[in-house]
């Protein structure tokens, strides 16, 4: 791809100046450039939805995402919850306190797929349920929400898409942000030219404190009796009863998919959002259990670099993410897109762009330097500091979790499309899950993310 940074520069300024009506230029706080404001506000309009629209819906595993979903799925206008299904006798009687006794709750999802007054389903499992209840729900003719990562395995995912074809039911995948205000901006500002050329990208996640890294509390009354474990297992190796495999399934490979499978997929969720690409051809992760020596079958620390090659939609780039579970600074993630001339932060509710300036220089001592050695001040340029515009999300933005609830939602009212769609997800979970791949084989993966298919190097 050809660079031409003034074009690039002036075309993005161009967009800047068309597109300012859709974000408000709030107070100028950092007065890089006179004639464009260095913030602005981004809004978000909701269209009123009709009397008859009510959607009823039932959430299948409700833990803590699965509550969470719910509860930002009832505040989108006109949604009622009929049904909750889980495994363990706690969860259902928390979902009866929290959302009164007339709910129907059941141990067995394929009751809930039966009834024929529910129109979606959250699945909120873990990972290694994902599959089959979203196949069963979609020929059961239910519209699915399915939290991340949309599959287990890469070998799961080719059934997801086809019965999402099939049956034609609106099925999302659970990467919140991918419908965020910060997202949007940040694919606007991509495709407007104003990082010039994409050639890097990385992310983070970075955590301490033992609940964060998977050391959920075990409940007093967790046995055989109160929990389904036969059910729990049936579709993996069969273990005896063990309440860490059940309450902390993230640790352990038969249920979850590590820190790739639970952090890095949102990542590629959003990075693929914003640079419309399809995913990677080469991942190869390392890492090791640094700290967290409490059983768990998966690494503390994961770091990944993936190559992305040239497409239609973007020039070829890297990629780097990591994770690190007893990082001392704790608490943060990361998302920055770098390109010829210049650079995002994005979260869900802002971007921060940095544009560096070149300009011909006027310092005097420069210049006698320059005319000494025979060259003109023309030919040199010099870099400026970066000039700093902030995008942020107005006050009382209802968030990205809304908004990707209010996307599938209004799908299925209007037998509409969702961007994170089985093809999306799972675009978005391979190369999450070809980490661990790598991860455990010491060896880089090769992926083909348009024909989303594996290849085998000799
Ligand atoms: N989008 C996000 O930001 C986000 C955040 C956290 C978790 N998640 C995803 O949500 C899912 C759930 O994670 P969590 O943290 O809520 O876990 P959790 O352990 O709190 O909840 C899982 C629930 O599923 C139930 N369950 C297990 N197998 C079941 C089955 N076959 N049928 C019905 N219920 C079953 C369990 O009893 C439990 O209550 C995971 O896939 C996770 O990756 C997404």
């Amino acid at each position: 791809m050809k660079e031409n940074s003034e074009a690039s520069r002036r075309g993005f300024l161009k967009k800047l100046a068309t597109t300012t009506a859709a974000v408000a230029a709030g107070s100028s706080l950092l007065a890089a450039d006179k004639n464009t404001p260095s913030f602005y506000y981004l809004k978000k309009e909701y269209k009123p939805f009709g009397p008859n629209d009510q959607v009823n819906i039932a959430l299948i595993g409700a833990g803590g995402m699965g509550t969470q979903d719910t509860i930002v799925a009832l505040q989108v206008p006109g949604v009622k919850l009929v049904a909750v299904c889980d495994l363990y006798d706690g969860r259902l009687a928390d979902a009866k306190k929290r959302w009164g006794n007339d709910i129907f709750t059941t141990k067995v999802y394929k009751e809930i797929l039966n009834r024929k007054d529910i129109d979606a389903v959250i699945i909120a499992t873990p990972d290694h349920w994902h599959q089959q209840i979203s196949v069963d729900a979609m020929h059961a003719g239910k519209h699915v929400y399915c939290e991340k990562p949309m599959v287990h395995s890469v070998a799961e995912g080719p059934a997801v898409i086809k019965a999402q074809k099939e049956t034609g039911k609106v099925f999302q995948v659970g990467s919140q942000g991918v419908s965020s205000l910060g997202n949007e901006k940040a694919h606007e500002l991509l495709k407007s030219g104003a990082i010039g050329q994409l050639n890097y990208a990385e992310g983070f996640w970075a955590r301490r404190a033992p609940i964060e890294v998977w050391q959920y509390p075990i409940p007093d009354d967790a046995s055989p009796q109160t929990v389904d474990w036969e059910t729990y297992v049936s579709n993996v190796q069969k273990r005896p009863y063990d309440s860490k495999r059940f309450f902390r399934w993230r640790n352990y490979t038969d249920y979850g998919t590590g820190m790739a499978g639970d952090l890095f997929v949102h990542l590629f969720s959003s990075l693929h959002f914003i640079t419309d690409s399809m995913g990677p051809n080469k991942i190869y992760a390392s890492g090791g259990l640094r700290y967290w020596n409490d059983g768990r079958e998966v690494p503390d620390v994961l770091l990944g670099t993936f190559d992305y090659g040239k497409t239609a939609a973007h020039p070829a780039f890297n990629l780097s993410l990591r994770c690190n579970f007893v990082d001392g600074t704790s608490g943060t993630t990361y998302l920055k897109l770098v390109g010829s001339e210049g650079s995002m932060d994005i979260t869900w509710d802002s971007v921060t762009l940095k544009r560096n300036k070149t300009i011909a220089s006027d310092d005097p001592f420069y210049l006698e330097k320059l005319r000494k050695a025979g060259q003109s001040n023309s030919s040199r340029k010099q870099i400026l500091p970066p000039e700093e515009i902030t995008y942020n999300a107005e006050k009382g933005y209802l968030g990205g979790p809304y908004d990707h609830m209010n996307n599938w939602i209004t799908a299925i009212r209007n037998n509409g499309k969702v961007t994170e769609d089985a093809v999306f997800g799972y675009r978005a979970a391979a190369p999450a899950l070809l980490c661990n791949d790598s991860y455990y084989k010491n060896s880089p993966m090769f992926w083909d993310p348009e024909n989303m298919k594996m290849i085998k190097k000799a």
